[in-house]
Formats: structure tokens, sequence, C-alpha cells
């Protein structure tokens, strides 16, 4: 594994959940962690863990839905750093509601949140990496931006951007040596892992449901210096479940 050590990595959403898990992840490769959330005690609460652990790291409190709050946030990271290595957009949320009722502001709220906060943090991100010498940015999308149950569509098009910006910045992002990449997570359990049943497990090829630590591996691959070659693409971690043929037998 190439070191990430001194590296200044910027997860968002990484108060719980995948976030989290790739937030832990780096401060365990000896990354300088930025841990921002909307929640900001529990934000803080990664960062105390981290830091049990031997790691470094530091919560900021963003709304990656609100344009003042993402240029706060990168403000306050070039004043403290004056860098930024990598970028993981992992923040996102999701509502499911017939396209009968959704209502425009809900569908402005889940794009603001999964989508457009995808471009205005990699913009930022990139103003600092390409005075550095370059940096990698990672989106996290959804199995979702390739199939669907009903009534997800604001969720399925949030995530359909993000894969279809992915390569678009890193065409635009190639001459400043920064790679963008994006993965699609099937279903990943950051709760009651325990909980699960045998069939939850068995459905997949992979005979498992996935854990954030499936992802933040993937992101550490995807970051890794010499792993640069890995451009523009989507990288689907999902078991298995959408290579699987489902029709009814
Ligand atoms: P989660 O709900 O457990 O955690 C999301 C984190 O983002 C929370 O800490 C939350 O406070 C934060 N957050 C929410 N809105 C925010 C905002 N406006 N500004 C800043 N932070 C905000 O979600 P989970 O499951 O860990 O998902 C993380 C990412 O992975 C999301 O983008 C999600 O769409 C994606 N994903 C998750 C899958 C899963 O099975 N868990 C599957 C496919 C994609």
């Amino acid at each position: 594994m190439v070191t990430f050590q001194n590296k200044i990595v910027l997860v968002t959403g990484a108060a719980r959940g995948i976030g989290k898990g790739i937030a832990m992840a780096y401060a365990k490769e000896k990354a300088i962690v930025l841990v921002a959330d909307i929640d900001f005690d529990e934000a803080n609460k990664t960062v105390t863990e981290i830091k049990s652990e031997g790691g470094e790291a530091l919560a900021f409190m963003v709304d990656v839905s609100s344009v003042t709050d993402i240029e706060t946030l990168f403000y306050s990271i070039k004043a403290q750093f004056g860098q930024l290595d990598i970028l993981i957009n992992n923040a996102g949320i999701s509502k499911w509601a017939s396209p009968y009722d959704l209502e425009v502001q809900e569908w402005d709220n889940i794009i603001n949140t999964n989508l457009r906060s995808v471009f205005l943090c990699s913009r930022e991100a990139a103003k600092l990496m390409r005075n550095n010498g370059g940096g990698a940015i990672v989106n996290i999308a959804s199995t979702r931006a390739l199939m669907s149950e009903p009534n997800t569509e604001a969720y399925a098009a949030s995530k359909g951007g993000t894969v279809a910006i992915t390569h678009a910045l890193a065409a635009s992002f190639a001459k400043d040596a920064i790679q963008v990449n994006c993965i699609s997570p099937g279903w990943i359990e950051t709760r009651e892992y325990s909980t699960l049943s045998e069939r939850d497990h068995s459905q997949h090829w992979s005979g498992r449901v996935g854990q954030p630590v499936d992802i933040a591996q993937a992101c550490l691959y995807l970051t890794q210096q010499g792993n640069n070659f890995i451009n523009g693409t989507n990288i689907v971690i999902d078991g298995g479940m959408t290579k699987k043929m489902i029709y009814d037998e």
C-alpha cells in the first residue's frame, strides 16, 4: 500500500455510514482527514474515534446543499492547510415518493444535496489541487444510476448525474493532473449488519451484503499514487447484483 501520510483528505457526509468508513480508512493510512457533515455532533464523534486510534482528523460543519457553506468550508481549508490532496464526495440523501406526488422543493433538495454539491465541492477542491501539483476526486454515486425501483426519480437522477459529471470533470481537470472517478455502491449496510437475513446475504453473488469498508478500500485504491491511469470511470461495487439476471422463472 502506497502511503497517504500527511495527505489532506476531505470526506463529505463523514459523520456516519459509508463516509465514516472512508474517513476511518484514510486515517488508518496516516492521512489528515477532514470530516465534513451537516451533523456536527456526530462528525466530532467520528473525529474522537479516529484520534483514539492514533489518527489525525478535524470536524467541519457543512450543509453541502448550501453554496455559502461550501465556499466557507473551502475558505477554511485553504486558510488552515493551504492545500487539499483528495476529495471524496460522499454526502447524500434519499427520499422515495411517487413522481405524481414529489414536490419541486423535494426534487431540488435531493438534486442540490447529491449532485450540485459534487460540482461545487469538486470545483473548489480543484482550485486548491491545481496549485499543488494535482489531486484525486472520488464521487459516490449508486447502482440506482443504472437500475431502478418505482418512486425513486430524484435520487436516480442525482446519481446518474454523478456518474456523468465524473467523466466531464475528469476531462476538464486532466490538464491540472486531477483524476476524477466514481464508485457506484449496491447495498451497503451501515446500521445493524447482524440483523440481516441469510436471504439478504445469499442473493448476492459475493454471498454477503456490503459494508462501508468495501467502499473505503476502493477509495484508497483509486486515490493511491500510481493509480492515475484509472480516470473518469465508474466502478460498481455491489456483490454482483447489477449483473444478475432476475427474470422470473
Ligand atoms: P447515511 O445516511 O448513513 O450517511 C450520510 C451522511 O451524510 C450522514 O452523516 C449525514 O448527516 C450526511 N449528510 C446528509 N445530508 C447532508 C448535507 N446536506 N450536508 C452534509 N452532510 C450531509 O448514508 P450512507 O448510506 O452512508 O450513504 C453515503 C453515500 O453513499 C450517499 O451518497 C448515498 O447515496 C450513497 N449510497 C449508499 C448506499 C447504501 O446502501 N448505504 C448504496 C448506494 C449509494
